[in-house]
């Protein structure tokens, strides 16, 4: 296919050099020289990147986005980038024929909520209707920085969220050749899932991080422990208590809980995560009457 990337940072970046690996005529864009600069330097057949948005969607059939999603200062997701994008994107778009179906793919992180105000930012500027002269999906990227290519090529998934089944499916098989789990869901499951992902990574991290801090106060090997509760891929490490429901009960969590809880307060070790599980059941338990 001929594919477009907008943003070349490292998703955009390894994103571009990937599809291009997998036999796709890839065109990048960046508002940055320098980063433009790099990827010609790979001096690629099926590889170009260019300052100029234009070229590259009047170039492609589909265009993956890239660019970055900050957070401001209040926490809220600062869609700018994004919303400069698309409005580049549907400029161009205005000149290209409806026949060509164009598909604007998002790979950018954002909340669900966001796909419908780009969607509106790309009508208004093309002056043409999403789901019949150009098409969006949304396809989420996992990859860490540090692995970024070996990841894309073995990802834990691949997830492509659109309402229009064939488009979803058009855009997974740019992934062709890469032999992943490969789901198809609504935009707001795509849109969503990321952060569901990094806020349950980051749980993880300072949870472990509080059992280590407590475990050291006691002379227990921390990570003797943590590879032991890994080995249990029953319950520990599984979808086992993942599943949405109720509140949780019964007599062994709470006590056990409650004691661990205990302990750490007098050991002078701060758990604010341990500390926080049974508040945040509690509150469970008022929503589960409801
Ligand atoms: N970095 C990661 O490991 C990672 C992993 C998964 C998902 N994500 C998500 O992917 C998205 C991109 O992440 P990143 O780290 O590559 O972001 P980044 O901010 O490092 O790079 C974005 C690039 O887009 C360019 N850009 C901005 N506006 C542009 C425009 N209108 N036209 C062309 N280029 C433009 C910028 O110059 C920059 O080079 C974010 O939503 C991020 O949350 C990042």
């Amino acid at each position: 296919m001929k594919i477009s990337v907008i943003g070349l940072g490292p998703v955009g970046g390894t994103t571009a050099i990937c599809f291009a690996k997998l036999r796709h005529q890839v065109t990048g864009v960046d508002v940055i020289e320098s980063k433009v600069n790099k990827i010609n330097k790979l001096n690629k057949k099926r590889l170009k990147a260019t300052l100029d948005t234009k070229e590259a969607i009047l170039n492609s059939d589909i265009s993956f986005v890239c660019v970055g999603t900050p957070c401001k200062k209040n926490g809220e997701l600062d869609l700018t980038p994004l919303k400069n994008a698309c409005k580049q994107i549907g400029e161009t778009l205005k000149e290209k024929s409806s026949y060509d179906h164009h598909i604007v793919v998002i790979r950018s992180t954002m909340f669900p909520g966001s796909f419908e105000i780009l969607e509106t930012i790309l009508e208004k500027s093309s002056g043409k209707k999403c789901g019949g002269d150009f098409y969006m999906a949304v396809n989420p990227e996992f990859l860490r920085e540090k692995t970024a290519i070996k990841d894309f090529f073995n990802p834990s998934f691949i997830i492509v969220g659109s309402e229009d089944k064939n488009i979803s499916k058009k855009v997974m098989g740019c992934y062709k050749g890469i032999n992943a789990k490969k789901f198809i869901v609504n935009g707001n499951i795509a849109q969503m899932i990321k952060y569901i992902n990094n806020s349950y990574h980051a749980l993880k991290v300072s949870y472990t991080n509080e059992i280590a801090a407590i475990c050291k106060k006691v002379n227990i090997d921390d990570e003797k422990l943590m590879g032991l509760f890994c080995e249990d891929t029953q319950l520990n490490i599984s979808d086992n208590y993942l599943k949405p429901g109720n509140a949780w009960g019964g007599h062994c969590l709470g006590k056990d809980l409650s004691v661990l809880q205990n302990r750490a307060k007098k050991l002078k070790i701060n758990c604010p995560v341990i500390n926080s599980i049974s508040k945040s059941n509690d509150i469970q338990k008022q929503r589960d009457k409801k």
